[in-house]
């Protein structure tokens, strides 16, 4: 018999529950034409477990996921908690405890999608971001002086170490050769002005490349890469980049693709364990209205199938999400795909 998976769920706010219960039921059908066997673990975890209990991330939680086969996530956020709460002793303090050092996201156009960039095609719009997922501006470190004073100051500090660097270049050269596409690694930096951090960066980058003579690498600046991402996105095959430009290139690669109803990620930690999830948030404002897209849950879905080495079963999941995008949706937006939330989970199982 095949090796069961031990998956935590952790539903969480917003419209995360709806999604993840279409993600579920799409890995229930899979399980059942494949053989393939998961064990769910919920963990009621998020703002509103939050307000009810005043429990954030208990520490024994964090010691049950390292346990844990791979984490599914719906979304964390919660328009009743002040900003940054949430965010930074859930979800942050889960890449920072579980060591999750990569986050993966891949910007791929499928056919049939609407994508604000003119002229451009499923096979312009196909690259993946690596992003430094545990250090740099995200570490929180820092201080204010002199609060609401006007001598006021504010300190926040970015940190990159050698061994955080190596292990992400290191990833994503191996991400590059794995992908097999254009054999090209694009290193995102602003070393014209952080002349510490992408000096360390761009060294390491070099030294690493030296091992992978069939990668072709080159650099942009980051500002740079939000234009070219517009402009001539089939530049890209891979992009590796540090945790702040990581994430805002990332949503500048959601809107190319097709918007937030269709972007996933992975939080991985290649030697532990690994957190997948739809990258668009909570969408209060859909909350229990079935009308939210799952599809960026489903595909979030599909990269944990990868990652735990189901690939013809991913595989065949990702074939059923084209086709559903390609032949049923009116649109990836909420409230316009032509179907609610719970059907488009039944369209993908159908296709299976
Ligand atoms: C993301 C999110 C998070 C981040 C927030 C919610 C802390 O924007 O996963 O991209 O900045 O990493
Ligand atoms: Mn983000």
């Amino acid at each position: 018999m095949s090796k069961e998976h031990n998956i935590a769920v952790i539903p969480g706010d917003g419209t995360g529950p709806e999604v993840v219960a279409e993600g579920i039921k799409v890995l229930g059908a899979l399980s059942h034409k494949y053989g393939i066997r998961f064990k769910f673990s919920p963990y009621p975890l998020g703002g509103d477990y939050y307000l009810k209990t005043g429990n954030l991330l208990p520490d024994n939680v964090i010691q049950e996921f390292k346990e844990m086969d791979a984490i599914y996530l719906g979304a964390i956020g919660h328009p009743g908690v002040r900003p940054g709460i949430l965010e930074r002793e859930i979800l942050l303090r889960l890449r920072f405890e579980l060591d999750l050092y990569i986050n993966l996201r891949p910007v791929t156009l499928l056919p049939g999608v609407f994508t604000p960039l003119k002229d451009k095609e499923p096979q312009d719009i196909d690259f993946v971001v690596v992003r430094e997922n545990t250090e740099g501006l995200y570490i929180g470190i820092g201080g204010v002086f002199k609060k609401g004073t006007p001598d006021e100051v504010a300190i926040q500090e970015s940190i990159s170490t050698r061994k955080g660097v190596e292990r992400c270049v290191r990833y994503s050269f191996e991400c590059c050769r794995k992908r097999d596409k254009g054999k090209h690694l694009t290193l995102c930096g602003k070393s014209n002005v952080l002349t510490y951090e992408f000096d360390l960066w761009e060294r390491v980058f070099q030294e690493i490349g030296k091992h992978y003579r069939d990668i072709a690498t080159d650099y942009h600046h980051v500002d740079a890469i939000c234009m070219w991402m517009v402009k001539n996105p089939e530049q890209f095959d891979v992009i590796v980049t540090n945790n702040i430009f990581g994430d805002i290139i990332t949503d500048l690669g959601a809107v190319i693709q097709g918007g937030l109803g269709i972007a996933a990620g992975g939080n991985i930690n290649p030697e532990g364990t690994a957190m997948f999830e739809p990258i668009g948030g909570s969408a209060p404002k859909y909350a229990g209205s079935n009308k939210i897209n799952p599809l960026a849950a489903i595909s979030a879905a599909q990269m944990m199938l990868e990652y735990l080495g189901e690939n013809e079963v991913a595989g065949a999941l990702q074939n059923a999400i084209k086709k559903v995008v390609r032949d049923d949706l009116k649109s990836l937006e909420a409230g316009k795909m032509g179907y609610s939330t719970e059907e488009v989970g039944d369209l993908v199982v159908h296709e299976l």
